[in-house]
């Protein structure tokens, strides 16, 4: 075989239908946030980012960074081992103690990513349990579909946010039979709540465990940004809690929150927890302090609702159509991978506003969208310039302006 022709004809494809990703080098200066410097052939420039997940700037809040350079000082940078084999510090855990006082629950588990996080415990959740099925809405991030199919549980899809569509399929299996229902508290690429009441009145009508994934809500939703199911007061019917330390909290890392016996087990079968190293204690501990203070964020929070409402307003008066949502994620619609890539190209090189297309399979094909994210550190002049120059934008590319689109009535 030729591999390298292999994997040379396989980009090239790619290319063609235009979904193909180039990284732009942005270096996040502190103090400078939302405004980045953008390093191009050699060049930089400032930028302004509309893409960021790093939804609280905790990343660069002072007291968090000199927390991480303190336990740097202290114990080095590495954490040296599994959590195992040497790698297990006072910080680990006192940041997971810190997790399960934040959903209130027993416990929690700490991760490298939300993402192995979720690959790896549903896996080894559904893997152990005879006859499992599970039931999983059809945008569920990528690291859940993962974990699903890697456990080699039978599985259903059920329509998104659909809970008649859930019934029908929870209602079809044997009520005998362990279920697990997985979805997320808020869809990343939508900004739209999942129904999660329902969710967990069915959960207990058919007997189903439920895993939640809130990576998008912490920090930023419910009583001291502890999550949507903390903010409906059903915490403690889900089974178990996903979040991440890398977007609110600004760090990196992901975590599970759930009973004791539950966290016990997974920490002692799952082999992405066993068989990898512990994050950086620095990392730990600076999560421990960023919770901390975003537990008291509600200035933050508020300004984050006022920002975007300002800025779907804002949208709605140029008929730049999006999807309607009361989060701090703004979807606007630009059908066709090519088209959404130009737009992104233009809005960078001609104004200085750096968003990411998104597309296929980040988002199913034909749903291509620059999905905007808005942060306190972003000023009204920031939003109403950001207005201007995407309509501008729209002009010069003579792209078809339409209504909001209220994608709820998807379900
Ligand atoms: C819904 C969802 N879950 C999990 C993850 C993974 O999070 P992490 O970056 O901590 O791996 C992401 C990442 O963007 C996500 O959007």
């Amino acid at each position: 075989m030729d591999y390298n022709n292999f994997f040379k004809s396989k980009l090239d494809n790619l290319k063609d239908e235009g979904l193909y990703r180039t990284f732009r080098e942005i270096d996040r200066h502190q103090n400078l946030f939302p405004k980045a410097l953008e390093y191009n052939e050699g060049h930089n420039r400032e930028v302004e980012i509309w893409c960021s997940n790093d939804y609280l700037n905790m990343s660069q809040h002072p007291e968090v960074m000199q927390t991480c350079i303190d336990v740097i000082s202290e114990l080095g940078t590495g954490s040296g081992g599994t959590r195992n084999i040497s790698g297990t510090s006072s910080y680990h855990v006192g940041l997971e103690k810190c997790l399960a006082e934040l959903h209130n629950k027993d416990r929690a588990l700490v991760f490298p990513s939300a993402y192995t996080a979720n690959q790896s415990t549903i896996s080894i959740l559904c893997k152990n349990i005879d006859d499992i099925e599970i039931f999983s809405d059809e945008l569920n991030h990528a690291s859940l579909i993962e974990g699903i199919r890697n456990s080699g549980a039978k599985y259903h899809i059920f329509k998104h946010n659909n809970i008649d569509d859930l019934e029908k399929k929870l209602n079809d299996c044997d009520i005998e039979k362990p279920k697990l229902i997985v979805c997320e508290s808020i869809y990343s690429m939508e900004g739209i709540r999942s129904p999660l009441k329902e969710i967990v009145r069915l959960a207990k009508k058919y007997n189903s465990l439920t895993y939640l994934d809130e990576v998008h809500s912490v920090g930023l939703y419910g009583p001291s940004g502890s999550g949507i199911a903390a903010e409906l007061g059903i915490d403690r019917d889900i089974d178990i809690i996903n979040g991440t330390l890398s977007k609110s909290f600004g760090q990196m890392g992901g975590y599970i929150a759930a009973n004791a016996d539950l966290i016990d087990y997974i920490r002692s079968f799952a082999p992405g927890f066993i068989f990898t190293s512990s994050i950086n204690p620095s990392v730990a501990a600076a999560s421990i302090k960023s919770i901390e203070i975003s537990k008291v964020a509600e200035t933050l929070r508020l300004k984050i609702r006022e920002n975007s409402s300002i800025i779907r307003e804002g949208l709605r008066s140029v008929n730049i159509p999006f999807i309607d949502n009361e989060s701090h994620i703004v979807p606007i619609l630009v059908k066709g991978p090519l088209e959404c890539k130009q737009i992104s190209k233009l809005l960078l090189d001609d104004f200085g506003i750096y968003i990411q297309p998104v597309f296929y399979p980040t988002v199913p094909k034909g749903e291509e969208r620059l999905r905007v994210t808005i942060t306190p550190k972003h000023s009204k002049a920031d939003i109403d310039n950001f207005i201007s120059c995407i309509n501008e934008a729209w002009n010069i590319l003579n792209f078809e302006r339409a209504e909001s689109k209220n994608l709820n009535s998807r379900a």
